[in-house]
């Protein structure tokens, strides 16, 4: 390959290289959540990754992600947060949350995120913001949210 050649390849790769770069290290813990609004909570059999086993989930969603399940656009800034617990039985009749394993986290930023749907991906093992775990650009995260496609990449729906 000729200098000019290769030159003009590292232009032309430089803004690829530069998305599948991108560090999500920098989606920061989602402070305050449990005060956003709770959308939802599931009982969820196969597990939420990176935990594998029944857990409970409540999904809570900050207020620009509220305004874009009315309006079905969502706004970079807009957050959801999936609070993931095992639980434990209290007594004969109930099991309660107990443990917090996750605290996985999905971000908007259309063009920043262009690469996983416009969301940024981050979970925080066991809820502690010094634990982030996706390393990968949130690749791995995306797969299971990619037939969502029609639904902005969330399996959350309605207000
Ligand atoms: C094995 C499939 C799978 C993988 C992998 C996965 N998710 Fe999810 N995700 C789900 C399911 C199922 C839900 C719905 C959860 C609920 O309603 O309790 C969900 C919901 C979410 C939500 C709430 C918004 C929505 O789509 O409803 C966030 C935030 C989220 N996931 C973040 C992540 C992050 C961060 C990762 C990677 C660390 C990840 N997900 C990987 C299956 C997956």
């Amino acid at each position: 390959m000729t200098t000019k050649r290769a030159a003009v390849a590292a232009l032309l790769l430089a803004p690829a290289v530069a998305l599948f770069a991108q560090d999500q290290a920098d989606i920061a813990f989602p402070e305050g959540y449990r005060d956003w609004y709770q959308h939802h909570t599931t009982v969820n059999l196969q597990g939420h990754t990176p935990e594998g086993e029944v857990g409970i989930q409540n999904v809570y969603v900050n207020p620009a992600a509220r305004a874009g399940l009315r309006s079905g656009k969502f706004e970079d800034g807009a957050m959801f947060v999936v609070d993931r617990f095992s639980y434990r039985n209290e007594d004969a009749d109930t099991l309660k949350q107990d443990t917090r394993k996750v605290v996985a986290v999905m971000v908007r930023n259309a063009e920043r995120y262009k690469a996983t749907g416009g969301w940024g991906f981050q979970a925080f093992k066991g809820g502690n913001p010094d634990q982030p775990v996706v390393k990968d650009q949130g690749a791995a995260c995306f797969t299971c949210h990619i037939p969502h496609a029609a639904n902005n990449y969330l399996f959350t729906r309605g207000e």
